[in-house]
């Protein structure tokens, strides 16, 4: 998909960072909005302030995690917009713990909002979008955490990874198909956003995290100067995005330098090496 003026974008997690930066290129780019969050206050303010569109933005406040958000999601952008041409699967939440400190409570916050969710649009989204006559794209929002292991972050890992088989396995049957949907997956290391404090939006249902350990705490305090440090920002990723999506390109690393820790992982793997510790910095 090459041209977007006038082309219809479903974004989530639209109130902030990385989400937010998609919608406003996207406003730029003169397409149709659909954008949801959880946090309708923070998502009414933040579309006030968009570039002007030809027309006003639709906004839903949906919690992901939840089959029948997406569902109500996919109803009101079909019958507003007719066509879904972008659909930018990025809400997401992370929480810095020990493997063994991740309560239940803790995986289904984050496997709902990282992973289920991506599951809920790709069944209530690809048969519309397969039904279209226009061209149309998925990007899921992993992470490099979808091709590494990084310490004190299990749930979170194993929901990015999840998106990023489910991304690929899903780009392999619309190959099959031939098919005008594609699919592309997005995987950033670092970025200043509002992901470190995640908590602000964990629903009521999944109470609240367990003060954490000392080391827990220590990682969490190292993950907080990380993603504050990110040397590329949201607007990067969502020209990174756009530039993907142009070019029907499927996967989108913009931290080019983490590929070296992907590749380790993957020799790793096949020299049957025991797992090569992280960099701190990345
Ligand atoms: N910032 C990073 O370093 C980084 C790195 C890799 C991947 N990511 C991924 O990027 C995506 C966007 O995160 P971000 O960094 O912009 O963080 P962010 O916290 O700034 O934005 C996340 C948005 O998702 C919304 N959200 C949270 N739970 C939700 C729910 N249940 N339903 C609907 N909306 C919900 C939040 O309200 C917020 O507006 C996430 O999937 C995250 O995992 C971020």
């Amino acid at each position: 998909m090459d041209a977007f003026t006038g082309r219809t974008a479903v974004i989530t997690g639209a109130a902030s960072g990385i989400g937010l930066a998609l919608a406003q290129r996207a406003a730029r780019e003169g397409m149709r909005l659909v954008l949801a969050d959880i946090n309708a206050a923070q998502l009414e303010e933040a579309t006030r302030a968009l570039p002007a569109t030809d027309e006003a933005p639709l906004t839903l406040r949906i919690d992901v995690s939840r089959e029948e958000d997406i569902a109500r999601l996919a109803d009101a952008a079909f019958s507003r917009f007719g066509a879904v041409h972008l659909l930018c699967n990025n809400a997401g939440v992370g929480l810095t713990r020990l493997s063994w400190e991740q309560t239940a409570a803790d995986w289904e916050w984050i496997l709902g909002v990282n992973l289920w969710s991506v599951a809920h649009a790709v069944h209530h989204f690809v048969p519309r979008m397969l039904a279209q006559t226009d061209e149309s794209r998925i990007v899921n929002t992993a992470s490099v955490a979808g091709l590494l292991s990084t310490p004190a972050m299990a749930a979170y890992n194993v929901s990015k990874h999840g998106v990023v088989t489910l991304s690929e396995t899903l780009y392999a049957e619309l190959a099959a198909q031939q098919a005008k949907v594609g699919v592309s997956v997005l995987c950033p290391a670092w970025v200043p956003t509002a992901i470190h404090n995640s908590e602000r939006n964990r629903p009521e249902r999944f109470g609240s995290a367990a003060p954490p350990s000392a080391a827990s705490a220590a990682y969490h305090a190292r993950m907080d100067q990380a993603v504050k440090s990110g040397r590329l920002t949201a607007d990067d990723m969502a020209s990174a995005v756009f530039d993907a999506v142009a070019a029907k390109r499927f996967y989108i690393i913009p931290h080019a330098r983490i590929k070296q820790a992907v590749r380790l992982r993957m020799e790793d793997i096949l020299e049957d090496r025991n797992p090569t510790p992280l960099p701190e910095k990345r």
